[in-house]
């Protein structure tokens, strides 16, 4: 059972995965900005859902797709309370954050004409630039963008200036997966709608560390992966203001999503299944629900504050040792940190630390144009989750000093 008090021991035991051992060393598991690990209270219930009430959903007059439709449908309101938002409809299933912005960007191609301009920023993963190139091809809007500081900050006056009665749309992520950077997304939400611009929020960082208020926010649409927050792979969510996604055409035409189909004329399904083209995935959007309750039964707040403090002791290391750049260094971050080691490639960095047993990614984390910015091929990354310790960072600490030594 969770404790109220955080207690990283007793949550250590949840996670079955942290007991393996990797190349003959106990796993040091710092890749959680990648995908993060799960809990066997997440594990249980997919085990449960395939060994006793597997069905498809929306469909079936029996007993099975009855129990498999509840559950689903449960999870949807556990995902709507837990981002506040005002009806369970808002929150459509994705197949992850990148499905959701895509659903997005392909909804807007009706939306736009040519001269209209989209804003995304610097410090964007793939995922929130292509669609948006994709868009301006189709519709001939312009991609405007949030510069960047040297320490890894958008440069608000900038976006200021780029905002214009033209801007139909802002483009952010809540938090940057190369750097750890929390933007100020409440800043940019305010000034968007100033001009009746609407904004998408990318949580797929944020949401293992931050609890967000989609109300509060007054966002327009917000989306995340659930295997970012200790669910599953191949699920995720979109939240979107009923006005908005009323008014944004379907992403995917076949089952589910219809109210009346023939030859002649098809009409769309309401909310949310207007945009759940197809058999979903049921085991998936149930886990993510389990995720959410494990996250909160933890807490939110112990959470954040017990990964900052692993942030903190593990950059004052890193910053002791030679030759070592850290690149994001805002004032606002999370336990995230990028780093390279003098003209060492951090791909034979990450590579050695493998064979000691630590998972980081090294590359360019699908955000070349920060790489671009730093003049930098990649980073080394490492990004902690609460399940995470300070005597892993020390062994990390010690065997990324070992790993520079065979290396110069
Ligand atoms: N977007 C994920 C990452 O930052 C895959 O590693």
């Amino acid at each position: 059972m969770l404790q109220s008090v955080f207690d990283v021991n007793t949550i250590r035991k949840d996670f079955p995965i942290l007991e393996r051992k990797v190349n003959g060393k106990s796993l040091i598991y710092f890749d959680n900005a990648a995908t993060s690990q799960t809990p066997k209270q997440v594990i249980e219930v997919i085990v449960d859902y395939y060994s006793n009430y597997n069905a498809n959903i929306h469909r079936g007059v029996h007993a099975l797709s009855q129990e498999a439709t509840d559950a689903y449908e449960r999870a949807r309101t556990k995902i709507q309370k837990h981002f506040n938002a005002k009806h369970a409809y808002e929150i459509i299933f994705t197949s992850g954050t990148t499905h959701g912005i895509n659903l997005i960007a392909n909804g807007f191609s009706s939306l736009l004409k040519k001269g209209d301009e989209i804003i995304v920023s610097a410090l964007e993963h793939h995922s929130n630039i292509v669609p948006w190139q994709m868009l301006c091809e189709r519709t001939g809007a312009i991609l405007k963008v949030i510069p960047m500081s040297e320490e890894g900050e958008l440069v608000l006056s900038e976006y200021d200036a780029l905002l214009s009665t033209n801007t139909k749309l802002v483009f952010v992520n809540h938090i940057s997966n190369a750097l750890g950077t929390i933007n100020p997304i409440q800043y940019i939400i305010d000034k968007a709608h100033g001009l009746g611009a609407a904004v998408l929020v990318d949580g797929a960082q944020s949401c293992p560390h931050i609890r967000p208020d989609v109300q509060d926010l007054d966002v327009d649409f917000y989306v995340c992966s659930a295997h970012k927050i200790c669910g599953p792979t191949g699920v995720g969510m979109l939240y979107g203001k009923e006005e908005w996604l009323k008014k944004l055409p379907p992403y995917q035409g076949g089952g589910e999503m219809i109210a009346e189909v023939s030859f002649e004329k098809t009409t769309y399904a309401d909310l949310p299944h207007k945009f759940e083209a197809g058999t979903p995935n049921v085991c998936g959007g149930i886990a993510f629900g389990a995720a959410i309750d494990y996250m909160n039964a933890i807490g939110f707040d112990a959470i954040a504050n017990y990964e900052n403090e692993l942030l903190v002791y593990a950059t004052k290391q890193l910053e002791q040792i030679e030759n070592l750049k850290i690149y994001g260094t805002a004032k606002n971050k999370t336990s995230v940190i990028s780093f390279n080691v003098g003209s060492i490639h951090p791909y034979d960095i990450g590579t050695i630390l493998d064979k000691m047993g630590i998972a980081v990614r090294t590359g360019h984390h699908c955000a070349q144009p920060i790489m671009d910015f730093y003049k930098i091929p990649g980073t080394i990354r490492a990004s902690f989750m609460f399940y995470n310790t300070k005597e892993e960072i020390d062994t990390f600490i010690a065997s990324l000093k070992k790993a520079i030594m065979m290396l110069s």
